[in-house]
């Protein structure tokens, strides 16, 4: 994408740009290139109002996606000034540089159109690290106790919190090298898994974690961690499945 000259085109709200005017580029996939727009300040404008206010006033054929606008969904994710973040939860107060916003879709995934991203091949690999649940209780059993305090338990509560936004996988520079690299989320989401006590699968997911694209590929660099809005390590998530595979290589069990 970024191979691709920008092609720029100009629209204003209000016809004047001043210091209650936000400069603006979103990427269009229709030209292949950054489109520019005015758009008025306001106090606590997010990301998100700005790309609202764009497709309802300017351009209502924009694509972009959204649902919660709290933080929770993690469906808002975009590029903002060259770094991955939830828009709904990013003032504009806190990324805009001399007034001016550049929006474009999440990196290392494919876009459908304008900043909506194909998250298909991000939860293929969730799958493919085995990050699916799997107990042998039924509804017929009492539920399992786990202590609060054990140390497994207290490091899948560590990383349980993703909300599968993507940012972390945007931002992770293996996973642009080597596209098959399962990537921070869906490791992380392995991670926890390996250290609940009640799952079956822990030597079917080392195999799967332990492979070339995964947990051994990390540079352990941390930009996934520096970046998570949830403030979640996948990189020490990632670092506890190396440690794990090699355990169980030394001792055979892989
Ligand atoms: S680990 Fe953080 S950045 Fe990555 S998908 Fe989960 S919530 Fe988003
Ligand atoms: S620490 Fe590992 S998973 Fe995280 S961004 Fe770097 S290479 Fe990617
Ligand atoms: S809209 Fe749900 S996290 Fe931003």
């Amino acid at each position: 994408m970024s191979s691709v000259p920008f092609h720029r085109v100009s629209h204003s709200s209000r016809g004047i740009v001043n210091k209650d005017t936000l400069r603006v580029k979103v990427w269009r996939s229709a030209t292949r290139g950054l489109a520019a727009f005015d758009v008025p300040r306001h106090e606590s404008q997010t990301v998100l109002d700005v790309v609202t206010f764009i497709q309802r006033q300017l351009q209502p054929d924009l694509a972009y996606r959204f649902a919660c606008r709290v933080g929770m969904c993690g469906s808002c994710a975009m590029n903002v000034n060259g770094k991955a973040r939830w828009t709904c939860r990013t003032h504009v107060s806190k990324v805009a540089v001399n007034g001016e916003l550049e929006i474009a879709p999440l990196s290392n995934l494919p876009v459908i159109k304008d900043l909506v991203t194909d998250m298909s091949a991000f939860f293929d690999k969730w799958s493919r690290a085995k990050g699916q649940f799997s107990g042998e209780r039924t509804r017929h059993d009492d539920f399992a106790r786990v202590s609060p305090e054990s140390a497994p338990r207290k490091a899948a509560d560590a990383g349980i919190e993703c909300i599968g936004c993507g940012v972390c996988y945007s931002s992770c520079d293996v996973v642009t090298w080597r596209p098959d690299y399962l990537g921070p989320a869906a490791l992380n989401r392995a991670w926890t898994l390996m250290n609940d006590e009640r799952d079956t699968q822990a030597r079917e997911r080392l195999r799967a974690v332990a492979g070339d694209a995964g947990c051994h590929s990390c540079h352990t660099q941390a930009t996934c961690t520096e970046r998570c809005p949830k403030h979640l390590s996948p990189t020490a998530g990632i670092a506890g499945l190396k440690r794990m595979t090699m355990k169980a290589a030394r001792e055979g069990d892989l």
